[in-house]
């Protein structure tokens, strides 16, 4: 199991671009053209064999992914039953649904092996294509269409209707730490999630949830962080918080070499509305380092942010 993630590696230099209040104010706009950076990271995803940046994981196991995400993951996992469905975005070569369907799942979760049955349908989700044999042996052994592999396309740019809809959702290191659109990113998850399924996730490095209660001696920028109109720092947590139509809890995970923090989203109606956040600065990396610039003042995040770049 990947207990720790392999060191997170910003591979630009860090440049910034601020375009904040320059049009990109909505959810579903266009990103700063932060070529460099983008094509950097373009790189990384088409990278293969010796090429592949040590910090660029794909193959992590189900267990992997238990640890990563919030306890309950494991609990809805496995009440799933045949007629609902999981989507994993950025799922790398696809191992944690290969998992799900071996023999040892079930012998290390036989509450429920009777009602999960043939267990759920899958869908892994991957910008490039990166399956091995073991992907496509199993796609032969199982029902059709009980597990799908799309690549190709970024999460954003696939139709409600292509996707269809969820009882579970996923995200380990994939599209939610490396999307320059994370607004538009939640946007899809919570269309694309059923009311009552849970979305799980998580981040590295980030401005924890419980920051504002206590001192937090930190003047560097954290990978992924969220700056105020104001210029105070916000957490990624404060603004899931703020997402109408969701229930969230945030767990802090700092056993982990890098301290992360991972998220449990249940839809609970259907009308949410993901307040937008605009790109501010992007680096290539595994993941990259993003500064997003909240367009509404985030609460529960009164630190003032110190850190220039
Ligand atoms: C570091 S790998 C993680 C793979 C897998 N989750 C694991 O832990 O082994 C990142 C994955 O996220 C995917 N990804 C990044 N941005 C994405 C997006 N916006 N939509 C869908 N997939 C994305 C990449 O293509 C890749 O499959």
């Amino acid at each position: 199991m990947y207990r720790l993630l392999k060191a997170a590696i910003p591979m630009g230099a860090g440049i910034a671009l601020a375009c904040a209040g320059s049009g990109f104010a909505q959810n579903n706009a266009a990103a700063p053209a932060f070529s460099d950076e983008v094509s950097k990271q373009a790189g990384i995803y088409q990278s293969r064999g010796e090429k592949v940046p040590g910090g660029y994981v794909t193959d992590r196991s189900l267990l992997a992914y238990a640890a990563a995400l919030p306890p309950g993951f494991r609990q809805t996992l496995a009440d799933l039953g045949p007629k609902d469905r999981w989507l994993d975005i950025g799922a790398g070569r696809g191992q944690a649904v290969l998992d799900y369907y071996t023999p040892r799942y079930d012998a290390m979760h036989r509450e429920g092996q009777e009602r999960r049955g043939k267990k759920a349908q899958s869908v892994a989700m991957s910008i490039e294509d990166r399956r091995n044999a073991l992907w496509h042996q199993t796609a032969e052994k199982l029902e059709a269409e009980q597990i799908r592999y799309l690549s190709g396309r970024r999460l954003r740019e696939y139709s409600a209707a292509e996707l269809g809809k969820f009882a579970l959702i996923t995200d380990v290191f994939g599209g939610f730490s490396y999307t320059q659109y994370l607004s538009l990113f939640m946007e899809k998850v919570l269309a694309a999630l059923e009311v009552n399924g849970s979305f799980y996730t998580t981040l590295i490095d980030v401005y924890p949830e419980n920051a504002a209660n206590r001192p937090l001696k930190r003047d560097t920028p954290f990978l992924t962080e969220i700056v105020n109109a104001d210029g105070s720092r916000a957490g990624i947590c404060a603004w899931l918080k703020s997402i109408s139509c969701i229930a969230v809890s945030c767990e802090l995970k700092s056993e982990w070499e890098a301290p992360i923090e991972a998220y449990q989203v249940r839809k609970v109606c259907d009308k949410a509305t993901v307040p937008a956040l605009t790109i501010t600065h992007f680096a290539a990396g595994t993941p990259p380092e993003r500064r997003f610039q909240a367009q509404q003042m985030l609460t529960g995040s009164p630190a003032p942010r110190n850190a220039a770049r």
